[in-house]
């Protein structure tokens, strides 16, 4: 079979369909050997000085893991000087961060979630990288917050790499979804992977169910038909899994259907979920949409979402067309339930 690695992918969808300018494949291409980066990291384990906690805390008030950090640097540092950014925004960050002056100035905007699955880095479970890539609209000079408060929609690229038993980085530019592998012999990217499709029924869904009591009733509700299995309202058994690590969760549903859900909860009632809209809701949804999934927080669609601010969080219901309209429609009977009770 012909190897195509992902500098040649992206070569041809530039120059043969002209789907991507220069800057956008430059882009893609520090991102991924900055993923490599970080793949040889996590593979050190307890042999490099990578697990365990930096005993500080980020800016959504979590203690960070070594690799956090050690991540996010990375993803920094390679980004800085090639001249396709505007400015970078990161889960693990306060405020944007832009490209020093004695670089030039991109017009793309760069977010993510450098290291994803935290609690599973110490316990050898996949973790991965989840990243979104903006254009920099505003004609004026310089960049600010604002400029990233755009809607998943407008994503220009997004793409996440999971750090398993097999190193894979998934993609899309707007026109579906691929997949590389990482050969370790060559350091190459390689495709192995085009035009995925998520099925679009399923009979798994993914959600912590540790936080069942915790949660609205139309959330409930769809969970409970699932376990009610074939004698219930579904006619069918369903299996669980959970992994996490949203980006190993999500990983799976492209790989063969599923749907993830982590959905609003009354433990902290005043933000909306747990997940963090701008760097792992949209470009999730953004992969999963273009694989034929859809991405919902039950009641709007989640790319539809104008930001409020950076790191925004956000209910998610990810992955088979079915089971996500399935959750939409729990909410749409919750809140039919609601108004003719009133
Ligand atoms: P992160 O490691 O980037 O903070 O994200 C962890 C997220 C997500 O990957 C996962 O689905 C979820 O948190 C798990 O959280 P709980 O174990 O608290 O349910
Ligand atoms: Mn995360
Ligand atoms: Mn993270």
């Amino acid at each position: 079979m012909k190897r195509i690695s992902l500098t040649r992918y992206l070569v041809e969808q530039q120059r043969e369909h002209g789907r991507i300018p220069a800057q956008l494949r430059m882009l893609i291409e520090v991102v991924a050997r900055a993923c490599k980066h970080i793949a040889i990291a996590v593979n050190k384990g307890a042999l490099g000085d990578v697990l365990g906690s930096a005993h500080s805390e980020n800016v959504q008030g979590e203690i960070q893991k070594k690799l956090d950090v050690i991540s996010n640097e990375v993803l920094i540092e390679a980004n800085e000087w090639g001249g396709h950014l505007a400015a970078m925004a990161s889960e693990e960050m306060d405020s944007i961060h832009l490209v020093p002056n004695r670089y030039p100035q991109g017009e793309y905007l760069l977010l993510f979630d450098p290291l994803d699955g935290s609690s599973n880095i110490d316990v050898n479970v996949s973790i991965g990288t989840i990243f979104s890539v903006l254009r920099k609209v505003g004609h004026t000079h310089g960049v600010a917050e604002d400029d990233f408060l755009q809607p998943g929609k407008h994503q220009a690229a997004a793409g996440y790499c999971v750090y398993g038993p097999q190193t894979t980085l998934v993609l899309t530019l707007g026109d579906g979804v691929a997949m590389f592998t990482l050969d370790r012999e060559t350091g190459s990217w390689v495709l192995t992977a085009t035009d995925v499709r998520i099925p679009e029924d399923t009979q798994e869904f993914s959600i912590n169910m540790s936080n069942q009591r915790h949660w609205a009733a139309p959330v409930q509700r769809y969970i409970g038909e699932c376990l009610a299995g074939a004698t219930g309202p579904r006619g069918k058994d369903f299996n669980m899994r959970w992994v996490g690590s949203m980006v190993a969760d999500v990983h799976r549903i492209l790989s063969r259907g599923g749907v993830f859900l982590y959905p609003w909860d009354a433990r902290e009632p005043e933000k909306p979920g747990k997940l963090r809209l701008m760097y792992e809701a949209n470009p999730m949804s953004f992969i999963v949409e273009q694989a034929g999934g859809l991405a919902s927080t039950g009641v709007e669609r989640i790319m539809d979402i104008v930001p409020g601010k950076l790191h925004e969080r956000v209910a998610v219901v990810i992955g088979s067309k079915n089971e996500v309209l399935r959750v939409a429609a729990c909410h749409a009977a919750g809140d039919a339930d609601a108004s003719s009770a009133a």
